[in-house]
């Protein structure tokens, strides 16, 4: 890596691409090069001379139209690095190579991507500290600590899976079909019952998808994309699968997260 400087964008739906992020820009941060995360989602314009980091999770196998949108959204890179972390449950189902076009297109030099398996996000009784949710973190963080160092020392590659199919799932991800399918089947709802309309979810919502109604209650709209931001963050766990309410996976309290990623 040229740059002594980066720029590391981050959106993470419970904790777990953050938890990575987080790993990577502490090794910079150790090794001379400084590192500031902030949220996925508006662009500061920066220099060439800055590395620009990405972090998203895998998600409905690829990853949310906003990423997408905030990718396809950048401004001409004139040579600048870029580097991807990620996190998922299970398959990435080849969601580096799109990536790594799209933005190769845009005039970014890639100098590398890391997908990491985290524990899975969603469904009911998740626990982030079961003994094996513990150890697939502590392995995460391992290989992302060395992700780090492979970068900051060139010897980092843009990881690819085989999966000719990439494109295909790359573009269908970035549009409506499947996350109309996915809400049918696992709606999220606010379970009136628990919401105490501290307003919370509606802030930190990336899409826009938390609105009141006449009578003050939060409802969740149709724009809502499942990222899970929402249900990990709410301090009254009232949203869930049906509205059913029960404690949601998150591995960082909000807290720090906000204050970790600048504004
Ligand atoms: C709506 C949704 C869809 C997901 N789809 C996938 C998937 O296609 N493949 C996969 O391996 N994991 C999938 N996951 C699991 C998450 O990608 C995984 O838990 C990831 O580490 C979450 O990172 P985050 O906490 O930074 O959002 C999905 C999770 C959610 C909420
Ligand atoms: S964060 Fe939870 S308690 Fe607060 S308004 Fe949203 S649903 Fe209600
Ligand atoms: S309503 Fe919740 S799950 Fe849906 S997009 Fe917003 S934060 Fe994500």
């Amino acid at each position: 890596m040229e740059s002594k400087q980066a720029d590391i964008y981050v959106f993470s739906g419970s904790g777990n691409t953050f938890l990575l992020a987080e790993t990577v820009a502490g090794i910079f941060n150790d090794n001379n090069c400084q590192a500031a995360l902030y949220p996925l989602g508006r662009f500061f314009a920066a220099g060439p001379e800055r590395v620009l980091g990405v972090a998203f999770p895998v998600a409905c196998m690829a990853t949310y139209p906003f990423i997408i949108k905030f990718l396809r959204g950048l401004p001409p890179g004139g040579g600048r690095e870029v580097f991807h972390i990620g996190s998922m449950a299970a398959n990435s189902f080849g969601m580096q190579e799109p990536i790594r076009k799209l933005l190769v297109n845009k005039g970014y030099r890639p100098i590398g991507s890391r997908i990491l398996k985290m524990p899975s996000n969603y469904g009911k009784n998740l626990n982030p500290t079961s003994l094996s949710n513990q150890n697939i973190i502590k392995e995460a963080a391992v290989q992302a600590a060395n992700f780090a160092g492979q970068l900051l020392t060139g010897k980092s590659r843009w990881e690819q899976t085989f999966a000719p199919w990439s494109g295909f799932f790359h573009n269908l991800a970035g549009g409506e079909k499947p996350w109309r399918l996915f809400k049918k089947i696992f709606p999220l709802k606010i379970n009136q019952r628990y919401c105490i309309k501290c307003g919370f979810c509606r802030n930190i919502c990336p899409a826009a998808s938390i609105s009141t109604d006449k009578d003050g209650g939060f409802y969740i709209a149709d724009t809502c994309v499942s990222c899970q931001h929402c249900a990990a963050f709410c301090p009254q766990q009232a949203i869930g699968i049906d509205g059913e309410s029960g404690k949601a996976y998150k591995v960082v309290e909000y807290s720090h997260l906000a204050e970790t990623l600048r504004q």
